[in-house]
């Protein structure tokens, strides 16, 4: 590890908190920040584990430019402070363009005074969801799956690769993470920053706070676990929508890559998930989560097809695995089994929230 200082933004989220300890626990001599407004609720609950990993927590907000002045030197920039819901954007387009856009801007400001190095987290809502929802798919017992043989520029039948279009609606958040791309390029290419940008498609694990409209796989299991009711919304009600997903080690594997090639890597865009291997309907969820806690629940049909909402995605990672050696490693059984864990372990504190 070539740096002695590190900020994680977001850093009591899902992701941020996860990479930070995992950074630590790699790296025991590496200096790790995070900063978070402990907005995402939830994200209180991961300051001790923060605590006890000698991971050191700042309270600030990334909308506010005076919370970002700090009396250490910034090396290497991990952004994860984002509200990362699809819906966030219907009933407040403000709120959403303050934190993904106005934020990010406070986070390219610091590291252009700091010289520090960027790992950007964005995501696969960059791409258009009608272009997404045009490709021809078929229905199987459990899902849906994409036709093969189309002729479709950035798509394959294994999943859609970065020269896919970004032309098109893509949801207040997409605009948002791709109109910070598209600024974290411009600080490249005139501060003399590094950079790499991470299109993530669905990522998983533990301390994930699933809620309705973000970080589906989580809310799936803790909804079996605590046995709640579901509803399998829109495409026909039949929760035959396909997602890809990437357990959060597979993330942290692939950062602490990237952080120790940014200079060769600069300014490349990865596409990155679990790919068809790893990918789930929400039908083929339930069925996992039933085996897996030995509850059944049940699971409602809502046939209003949410605005923005896709019926399947699968992220074509394989630029970042011929450049970078990477590849995911957990399957989707084994991802969902690991939060069953984390969730038995902590049931009386995720009771609460
Ligand atoms: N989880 C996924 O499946 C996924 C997929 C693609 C991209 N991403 C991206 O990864 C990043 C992290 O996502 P996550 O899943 O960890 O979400 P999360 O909600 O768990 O974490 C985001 C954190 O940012 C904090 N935050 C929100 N607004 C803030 C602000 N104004 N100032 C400071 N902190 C603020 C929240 O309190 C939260 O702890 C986001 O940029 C998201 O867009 C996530």
């Amino acid at each position: 590890m070539k740096y002695n200082n590190i900020l994680i933004t977001g850093g009591a989220g899902f992701i941020g908190s996860n990479l930070a300890i995992s950074f630590k626990r790699k790296y025991p001599k590496l200096k790790v920040y995070v900063l978070d407004n402990l907005k995402r609720r939830g994200a209180e609950l991961n300051l001790p584990r923060l605590k006890e990993n000698d991971v050191n927590f700042i309270h600030a907000d990334i909308r506010n430019p005076e919370d970002l002045l700090f009396d250490f030197d910034v090396e290497l920039m991990i952004e994860c402070s984002a509200e990362p819901s699809v819906m966030a954007g219907l009933d407040n387009p403000r709120y959403i363009i303050n934190t993904n856009l106005t934020g990010t801007v406070n986070c390219l400001e610091l590291c252009r005074k700091h010289k520090a190095d960027i790992i950007f987290l964005s995501t696969s809502r960059v791409y258009p969801y009608k272009a997404i929802n045009k490709i021809k798919t078929i229905e199987t017992d459990t899902r849906f799956e994409w036709l093969p043989a189309q002729d479709i520029f950035g798509w394959t039948v294994d999943g859609i690769n970065e020269s896919f279009t970004i032309q098109g609606p893509k949801t207040l958040y997409g605009a948002t993470k791709l109109s910070s791309e598209l600024l974290l390029e411009e600080y490249i290419a005139n501060y003399g920053i590094k950079g790499v940008i991470n299109r993530c498609g669905v990522i998983a694990g533990p301390w994930q706070f699933g809620k309705v409209d973000q970080g589906v796989f989580t809310y799936w299991m803790l909804a079996h676990y605590f046995k709640k009711p579901l509803k399998y919304i829109g495409f026909g009600g039949k929760g035959k929508q396909v997602r890809d997903l990437l357990h959060i080690d597979d993330l942290f594997n692939l950062i602490d890559i990237e952080a120790s090639q940014l200079s060769k890597i600069n300014g490349r865009i990865y596409n990155l998930g679990g790919g068809k291997e790893v990918s789930l309907s929400l039908y083929e969820t339930t069925k996992l989560c039933q085996q897996i806690t030995g509850n059944k629940i049940k699971v409602a049909s809502d046939l209003n097809t949410r605005p923005g909402d896709i019926s399947i995605y699968l992220s074509d990672s394989s630029k970042a695995t011929a450049e970078l050696s990477w590849q995911p490693k957990k399957t989707a059984k084994s991802v969902l089994s690991n939060i069953f864990t984390w969730v038995s372990n902590n049931e009386m504190e995720l009771k609460k929230i």
